[in-house]
């Protein structure tokens, strides 16, 4: 499923207000009771959309406006919580309008509809209805579920939630003497991270979609206290493999990843008889730039893709600059190795080229990655 465009900014008056104030955390309070805690984008929607072939049960909907933005999507929704908006009993919402139908329901409700996704959308911080919902849910035989909010030590969902979901790598309550903390020493994860997609926050503490889909049987899963890493989440909440990060990489990143090719093959044919000319042998040249375009490419892709990503620190996109740059730099490096052959101005012209163009490659990157986060904000 692809969104109508419901999520996008114009038709999303959350995403468009969030934007607007730049995530200031002055606005979020009237925000957050008008609309809702987290703010929907049209990723975090074709997520959701794609992982609920049989609509979606929310429970804890507020207002219902992620519900509303979903439905306009064209998935069905069931929405749920103790006290809807504009219920007195709901010190969030009380007197704010609703966005969608949510009819009075708690945890119990997500066991009766196993065959829909379920939505969780920032559950309550430290409170045990969001765990006993995905157990129960799990139960009755519930395949998958969505939950945006923060990671563990933040203030969505309590201890448990977290470890049954696969996002704590041991039980920090016995392992730290964290008091007033539940124990999980004995809570196998239920929940298998399959997806993940940052979403604006307000301030400084970073807000996701996670998508999860169950786990058989729990009780072959190492027990948390023996973890190294978390399990369930594995790919998802702890940093994604490269693996991982390239297959996320999306369309775009793909075709800019063989556009490069592509440019890179046609290149060395425009160059190939003027390397004759001065003897560098065009095959070697020809070589080395298609062999570094897909690293150029990839470079570049990853490299945006990291930066711009709000979850992941600015490190994890170094190494993919570095190999942007030897690949840029190698064919040239290869020219001026030849420089034998070469006349002087060849040679200043090519080094010219290198810091000119190679200042516009990592400048163009980060140009980019700023762009595309301010789109998604
Ligand atoms: C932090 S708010 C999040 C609301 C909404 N999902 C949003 O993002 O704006 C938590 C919501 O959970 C609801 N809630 C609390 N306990 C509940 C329970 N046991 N069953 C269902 N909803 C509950 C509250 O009424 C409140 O509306």
């Amino acid at each position: 499923m692809t969104t109508t465009g419901a999520g996008s900014a114009a038709f999303n008056p959350l995403l468009r207000l969030h934007r607007d104030c730049d995530g200031h955390l002055d606005a979020r309070s009237e925000a957050v009771r008008t609309y809702a805690f987290g703010v929907p984008t049209d990723e975090a929607l074709d997520l959701i959309g794609a992982a609920s072939t049989a609509g979606v049960v929310e429970i804890g909907a507020g207002t219902g406006y992620w519900a509303a933005m979903l439905a306009a999507n064209g998935v069905d929704v069931l929405a749920y919580d103790i006290a809807p908006a504009p219920s007195a009993d709901n010190h969030l919402f009380e007197g704010r309008d609703a966005w969608f139908p949510v009819a009075v329901g708690d945890e119990a409700m997500a066991a009766s509809h196993p065959d829909r996704t379920l939505l969780l959308v920032w559950p309550t911080y430290d409170e045990a209805w969001p765990a006993e919902a995905i157990e129960r849910f799990h139960d009755a035989g519930g395949q998958r579920l969505a939950f945006v909010g923060q990671g563990p030590g933040g203030v969505t969902g309590d201890v448990r939630f977290h470890a049954l979901v696969g996002n704590l790598d041991r039980c920090y309550p016995c392992a730290l003497g964290v008091a007033g903390h539940a124990c999980t020493c004995d809570v196998q994860p239920m929940w298998r991270c399959t997806h993940q997609s940052s979403l604006p926050s307000w301030g400084e503490d970073p807000d996701r979609l996670q998508i999860f889909e169950r786990i058989e049987d729990p009780e072959q899963t190492p027990l948390a206290t023996e973890r190294s890493s978390p399990v369930a989440g594995g790919g998802c909440d702890g940093r994604p493999s490269g693996l991982t990060a390239l297959r996320e990489l999306g369309v775009l990143g793909q075709v800019w990843t063989l556009t490069v090719i592509g440019f890179c093959v046609a290149r060395a044919v425009v160059v190939w008889p003027l390397l004759r000319r001065y003897g560098v042998n065009p095959w070697w040249f020809l070589a080395i730039d298609i062999g570094t375009a897909p690293m150029y490419g990839l470079g570049q892709a990853m490299g945006v893709k990291l930066i711009r990503d709000a979850t992941r620190p600015m490190r994890d996109a170094l190494p993919w600059i570095a190999a942007l740059l030897v690949a840029f730099v190698a064919p040239y490096a290869y020219l001026l190795a030849s420089a034998g052959k070469l006349p002087t101005y060849v040679i200043l012209g090519v080094a010219l080229w290198i810091v000119v163009f190679g200042a516009f490659a990592v400048g163009r990157l980060f140009r980019d990655a700023r762009r595309q986060s301010t789109e998604v904000a």
